[in-house]
């Protein structure tokens, strides 16, 4: 599996390899998406379209989320209250993942998920998660997107011990046991063809484990979810009433013709750049004084070009305050203090 680089004009034929070898149409149909992962149809005006890539995970790229709570102990000390806006929460384990880290925070912290997918959002409003684990049958065959799948991130959260644990996977665990219950294994709602694939692999090649988990009632009420689409902020929120916005793993939505990823279409350089300004520029307005923009570790993968995102943002008058990877910098920060 060759690494995606961040060579605009090369990505077309790159994207096309990636999507042959490792095949993200058949990661769709695979339980390593965790069963939340799967796509649903959205509208768009009057054409019905797949959102194919619902995939998350608990405490996933914990650096940035980190940095995060971080960042408003230090920064938003004179706030009565923070305002977090989770965008593309999809089934909701990043929004809560936030409000796990943010337990005990001085000040009161309103978070609000908002994604595209209706699907993921009931879901996410559900507040009841799935954690797996998929182990091949015959151990000797060994599945590429089974050890690599982000799938695999939060696995810990359930399947070890804390002696089994690091420092940072502790602390998480004993978090995710305060906000929520174990539950008896709920049935997953899948679509005919989802519950073959996964009928296929569980009677030949892999063994999957699901325990499964429900926000505890007291702590029901920290996120909210709300359907929205990142390119209409106006319906979802006003201007400079978020102190932290997340789009994180993401962008790459915005880039393909279709939101089908087995029918991607990429858009020339030109508009991508004109779609992320527009978003960014929209961000931007949303965000209070020090707001700050958050992304994924590295969006630099499904034909997306890490140097145009930072040369929009960097126009669109943001500045970035941390990086988890040498060549992406996640968090970007308002600059100009021209809002509340
Ligand atoms: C790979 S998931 C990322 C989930 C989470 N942010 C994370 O990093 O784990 C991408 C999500 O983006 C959502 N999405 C795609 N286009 C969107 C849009 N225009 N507005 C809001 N959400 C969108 C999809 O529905 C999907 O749930």
């Amino acid at each position: 599996m060759q690494n995606i680089s961040c060579n605009y004009n090369n990505i077309q034929n790159q994207y096309t390899y990636n999507v042959k070898i490792k095949g993200n149409y058949l990661n769709h149909n695979n339980p390593t998406f965790k069963g939340h992962a799967y796509y649903e149809f959205v509208r768009e005006g009057f054409t019905r379209k797949t959102l194919p890539i619902q995939e998350t995970a608990f405490f996933r790229q914990f650096s940035g989320l980190k940095f995060i709570r971080e960042y408003a102990e230090k920064t938003f000390q004179d706030r009565d209250k923070i305002r977090i806006l989770d965008g593309a929460c999809s089934t909701g384990e990043e929004s809560w993942s936030l409000a796990m880290l943010f337990d005990n925070f001085p000040k009161m912290v309103e978070i609000t998920g908002f994604d595209l997918g209706k699907k993921a959002i009931a879901k996410a409003k559900k507040g009841v998660f799935h954690i797996y684990k998929i182990e091949p049958k015959n151990p000797s065959i060994t599945f590429e997107t089974l050890r690599n799948g982000e799938a695999y991130k939060d696995l810990y959260l359930a399947f070890k011990s804390v002696n089994e644990l690091s420092t940072q996977q502790a602390l998480c665990q004993k978090l995710f046991n305060t906000f929520f219950d174990k539950v008896p294994p709920q049935k997953e709602k899948m679509l005919f063809k989802q519950r073959i694939s996964r009928f296929i692999l569980e009677k030949f090649a892999l063994n999957i484990e699901t325990k499964s988990y429900r926000v505890k009632p007291e702590k029901a009420d920290v996120c909210n979810f709300i359907q929205g689409d990142i390119r209409k902020l106006d319906e979802l929120v006003k201007d400079g009433d978020v102190d932290i916005f997340l789009f994180r793993n993401a962008l790459y939505h915005l880039m393909t013709e279709s939101l089908s990823a087995s029918r991607r279409l990429l858009k020339t350089e030109k508009e991508a750049e004109q779609i992320l300004g527009n978003v960014f520029e929209s961000i931007y307005r949303k965000l209070s004084k020090n707001g700050i923009f958050v992304l994924g570790n590295d969006e630099t993968l499904q034909a997306l070009d890490c140097e145009l995102i930072q040369k929009v943002l960097s126009e669109k008058g943001f500045i970035p305050i941390f990086k988890d990877n040498k060549n992406f910098a996640s968090v970007w920060q308002k600059t100009s203090s021209d809002l509340k």
